[in-house]
């Protein structure tokens, strides 16, 4: 018997906050995310939860693939998407405040060490543990509000690490028993009350909590435009601060990758 997902008490915990999230579990889908635009641009844009045991054309960040974990666990990744309408004065830090969210859910006291790498990938040692990808739509009705997509996907058991340059990460080198399900409930109520929280008052309450994260503070990092410098940490909007040769950079692009420097022998 498929494992319950805890869709009713996921809707009752975010209720107060968020009245109406619908939840929704697919065997198989090509992506939530797509899914959740493609509803939103036809403009269905109440707030819910999408979760795929399996997705056919999972996407990361810059249009890359997002594979799931392979595992003799059922499901051994973890990707859902939530869509919510949003109105936030200022947008810039949105992807590190979910970060923030999900990493705490993970890891409430800091044991497994799991980082984000700017501007939100979850990292434990140096290897990738999730991803999160953030689209908005705009609406169909002429409100102010935007439709927001949140999708976020967790190796849970082992994932091959083929086409990746490091191998990945996965939940159960830490916690040997979770579930999809399990951290599905841990990681949504929070997580909605931090994208309203994050809506009223944008980045500046999670700028300590992604600083106590942070996996570049302090090491050398190349940027895609070819130069390099030592990570000093994010400003108040989210932004990346890279101190280089030619001064301090302020990275705010989605189009910039940000890879840490081999370190020198
Ligand atoms: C990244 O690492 O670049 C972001 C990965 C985001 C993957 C999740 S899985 C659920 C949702 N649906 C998708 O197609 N992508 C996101």
């Amino acid at each position: 018997m498929a494992a319950p997902w805890f869709e009713e008490e996921i809707a009752t915990a975010v209720s107060p906050l968020l009245p109406g999230l619908t939840v929704e579990v697919v065997d198989e889908i090509d992506s939530t995310s797509t899914e959740l635009m493609r509803r939103a641009r036809e403009g269905r844009a109440q707030p819910v939860l999408l979760i795929a045991r399996r997705q056919t054309a999972g996407r990361g960040r810059m249009g890359r693939p997002w594979q799931s974990a392979q595992d003799a666990r059922e499901p051994a990744s973890l990707t859902f998407s939530l869509g919510l309408p949003l109105l936030p004065r200022d947008w810039s830090g949105l992807s590190l405040a979910v970060g923030v969210s999900v990493a705490e859910s993970l890891d409430p006291s800091n044991q497994a060490r799991v980082a984000l790498k700017w501007p939100n990938d979850l990292w434990v040692e140096d290897r990738k543990l999730g991803g999160i990808l953030i689209e908005t739509a705009l609406p169909q009705d002429g409100t102010a509000e935007r439709y927001l997509v949140i999708g976020v996907g967790i190796n849970i058991g082992a994932r091959e690490a083929a086409g990746m340059s490091v191998a990945p990460a996965w939940i159960s080198q830490w916690r040997p028993q979770a579930t999809a399900p399990q951290l599905l409930r841990e990681i949504v109520p929070p997580l909605v009350a931090h994208v309203l929280l994050f809506g009223e008052r944008g980045f500046v309450p999670f700028a300590e909590r992604f600083a106590a994260r942070d996996a570049l503070r302090g090491r050398e990092v190349q940027l895609s435009d070819g130069s390099a410098g030592q990570c000093a940490g994010v400003g108040w909007g989210g932004e990346l601060l890279v101190q280089t040769p030619s001064g301090m950079k302020t990275i705010t692009s989605a189009e910039v990758s940000v890879r840490p420097a081999p370190p020198n022998d």
